[in-house]
Order: C-alpha cells, then structure tokens, then sequence
C-alpha cells in the first residue's frame, strides 16, 4: 500500500529521516467468508452467491485472533466475499476490538442499510472501506447488479453520518478510468475521508480478465489526476487520505512528480520513499483465506504457505523454508528482468510478484504493470517488455 498523502506531507513540512520503524508484525487481510451477493468481473477471491464449505468456525477464527494477537499484528482488515453475510461478524467485530486490534471492515457496502446501521456503528470500526468501482452504469455493469451502486452510495452515507471513517475503493481498469475524476468530486462532494485507489491484479476473475486492465499511459493519467487532487488538500490543510494498492512503482511516479514541482526536495523525499520500499506482501501484510490458507497477500490464493487449522500463524509466517516466502523476505529481493536493472529499486521493491507468476510462472520476473518508461528507470530496452497476454489456461496453473 503506497499513502499518497504522507508522502505529499512531506513535500508540505519536511520531517526528520529517522530510523525505520518496523512494525511488530504483519497487517492481516482476514478473508472471513467467501459467499458473497455479488459477482464482480475482478474479484480476486471469485466470490459468489453461495456458501463455500470447509470455512473457520466461530471457536477457530478467535482462535487464531489469539495467536495473530500474540505475535504483534497490529492491524486486521476483515475481508470476504462479503463479510456482513457472516451471522458472528459482530461477535468477530466485537472481539477484534476489545482485543486491541486497529479494525478495518472490507465491504461491497449493499447489505448496510437503516436496519444495520447503528449495529455497525457500535462495533467501533477504525475504518469501513466500500468498493465504488465507477458511475453507477460502470459500477453496476462491473459488479453485475443493478442498483449496486445506489446501495453502495446509501452505504457510504449512512457510515460518514454515523462518524465512521470511511473509505470509497476504486480499482482501475480499461472500462473506468475515464470516470475517475467524477469519484474524486464525488468523493469531495459526500465528504468521504478516504480515496483507495486499487491498481488491477492478475488473481482470480482479475486474472481471466486481465485484458481489461488498463494500458500504461492510463495508470499515469489516473496517477497524474491523483496527485494533483492529493496537493490540493494537502497545500489547503484539509484532511482526505490518497492511498493506492498493487502497484509499487507510484511511489517512483510521486517522486517524478515531485521533480517538477519542488526539486528542492527530491534528495529528501527519495530518503523517505526509499525507507519504506515498495513491496511488502510476506513481510509486512499478511493473508489469511475464508479455509484458513495463509498466503502473502491476498492475490495468492493459488499458493498456500500453510493452513491455521494445522499450525498457528505465527509458525507459518517465519518459516522461511518456503520457496516464495524465502525470496519474498529476502532483502533486497532479487527480481530479474528490467526490475532488476531499475535505479528506483529501493523505492519500489520489484513491485507486484504476483503479475510476474500469473504471466510467466515466475514470481521474480518482472512487473508488467509498472507503467515506467525504460528510459526513466535507466534500463537498457535491449530486451522485450514482458507484456500482458489474454488469459490463457496454461498461465492460470503456472
Ligand atoms: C475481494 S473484495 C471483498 C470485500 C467486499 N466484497 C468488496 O467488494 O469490497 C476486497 C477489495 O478487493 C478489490 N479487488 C477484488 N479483486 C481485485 C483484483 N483482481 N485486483 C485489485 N483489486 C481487487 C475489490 O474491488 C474490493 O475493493
Ligand atoms: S469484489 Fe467483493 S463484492 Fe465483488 S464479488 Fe468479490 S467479494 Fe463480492
């Protein structure tokens, strides 16, 4: 996860370099339940209206809390599917926070209505993130519901009125880029805290869609837009969060555009991007799947390093006798191909592994979706660009 806006704080008051902090363990995305009553042509977790056996149980899930708790994760995003479909998320909730947990709630945002509104507020959510994936014809093609995105937008607003912070996920591609500078006002018009801007990955539905994602020159148009409406809050003082997902190289993209506006600065906020490195998926965000898989992040559920229900979490995570985990915790990484020869590579850590794997079967080639030029990275071109193919059966089992 790249937070935009921290870094865009540092354009505004410079503050000291410090030494890294390393947090105490892993923020985990918690896919609770994999039902969902939506099927989104991007989903990840290739939800579906329907309940999917083998998922943990009340009495397992507080469980592993216990464990997650005792090794020092800080942070728990509960995730689905469509976690409100769970009958224990409040008991869940519930636990989370008194645990301790900072607890965000992962939603499509249609079942939260008047019924369940104060049922929600009481829970104590830090943040409740609501996926908005376009206008309401975009959104409700790409969520195949109508009538999605009204509910959705209830969602949003009967949490900002409750005093919930909340956040409006967009996950771009081909189809909705072009309506991004609507959400923005549209964001700035509810008076939503938060913008998560969630760059496409090659996993589950997202993978056999994978064509839809967008071109290069989109992802810096969209980075372009992003940044300037980040700069104007920060340069006003008005607080709105600008965070993005799944690719790394935005933190190389900020400092370019940085370069331009404040050069002054560019030694300073290199130091600052370059401490937190791009890439952290095995190290500093975790997964765990509705069957109690762990995986490094959530776009790599066809890889299970272990399962909760055989041995805790906390043994999972340190062993690095796995392969991918091993070459995940590595530091630096070794990524071959143009990430390899990139002189941005202790921003970006090598970016996305899982585009990499899902494209060629090898999860330390290059990112195909680091929209960079070679001339700006300082990479030969002497090879060919891995580029995105059409999905193809053999790439989905590598
Ligand atoms: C899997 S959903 C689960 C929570 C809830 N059902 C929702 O849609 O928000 C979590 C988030 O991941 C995003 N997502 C799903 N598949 C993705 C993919 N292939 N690439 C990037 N983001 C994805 C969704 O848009 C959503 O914001
Ligand atoms: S992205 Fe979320 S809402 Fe859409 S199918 Fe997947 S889990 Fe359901």
């Amino acid at each position: 996860m790249f937070r935009i806006t921290q870094y865009m704080q540092e354009l505004k008051n410079p503050t000291p370099l410090g030494p890294k902090r390393q947090p105490p363990g892993p923020v985990v995305i918690w896919n609770l339940i994999r039902r969902c009553n939506l099927a989104c042509k991007h989903c990840y977790s290739i939800s579906a209206d329907h309940d999917f056996p083998g998922e943990l149980s009340t009495a397992e899930v507080y469980g592993v809390m216990d464990d997650l708790k005792a090794f020092g994760v800080p942070v728990l995003i509960l995730s689905g599917g469509e976690p409100l479909l769970r009958p224990d998320i409040y008991d869940i909730s519930l636990r989370a926070k008194r645990m301790g947990f900072y607890v965000g709630l992962s939603s499509n945002g249609t079942l939260i209505d008047g019924s369940n509104i104060d049922r929600i507020a009481e829970m104590g959510y830090d943040y409740v993130g609501v996926s908005i994936d376009g206008l309401e014809e975009t959104h409700d093609r790409f969520r195949r519901m109508q009538g999605a995105y009204d509910a959705s937008l209830r969602a949003m607003r009967l949490c900002r009125d409750k005093g919930i912070k909340i956040g409006m996920r967009f996950t771009l591609t081909q189809d909705n880029a072009h309506e991004l500078p609507a959400l923005l006002r549209l964001m700035d018009d509810e008076g939503i805290d938060k913008f998560y801007l969630s760059h496409l990955n090659y996993a589950g539905r997202g993978n056999i869609n994978r064509k839809d994602d967008v071109v290069l020159q989109t992802t810096r148009r969209a980075m372009d837009l992003l940044f300037d409406t980040c700069w104007d809050y920060v340069s006003r003082g008005v607080a709105k969060e600008f965070v993005t997902g799944n690719n790394d190289a935005d933190g190389v993209y900020l400092l370019f555009w940085a370069r331009e506006r404040f050069p002054q600065l560019v030694d300073h906020l290199r130091a600052k991007l370059a401490q937190w490195g791009g890439n952290s998926s095995g190290v500093n965000i975790a997964n765990i799947d509705n069957l109690g898989n762990v995986h490094p992040d959530t776009f790599w559920w066809h890889y299970s390093l272990g399962n909760v229900k055989q041995r805790p979490f906390s043994e999972i995570w340190r062993d690095t006798s796995d392969p991918l985990m091993a070459g995940l915790k590595r530091l630096p990484r070794r990524i071959e191909g143009r990430c390899g020869e990139c002189r941005y590579f202790d921003v970006c850590g090598g970016n996305t592994r899982v585009r990499a794997h899902q494209l060629t079967g090898n999860p330390w080639a290059e990112d195909p979706a680091c929209y960079l030029t070679d001339e700006e990275i300082g990479a030969s071109g002497a090879r060919e660009r891995l580029a995105v193919s059409p999905y193809s059966r053999r790439a989905a089992r590598t």
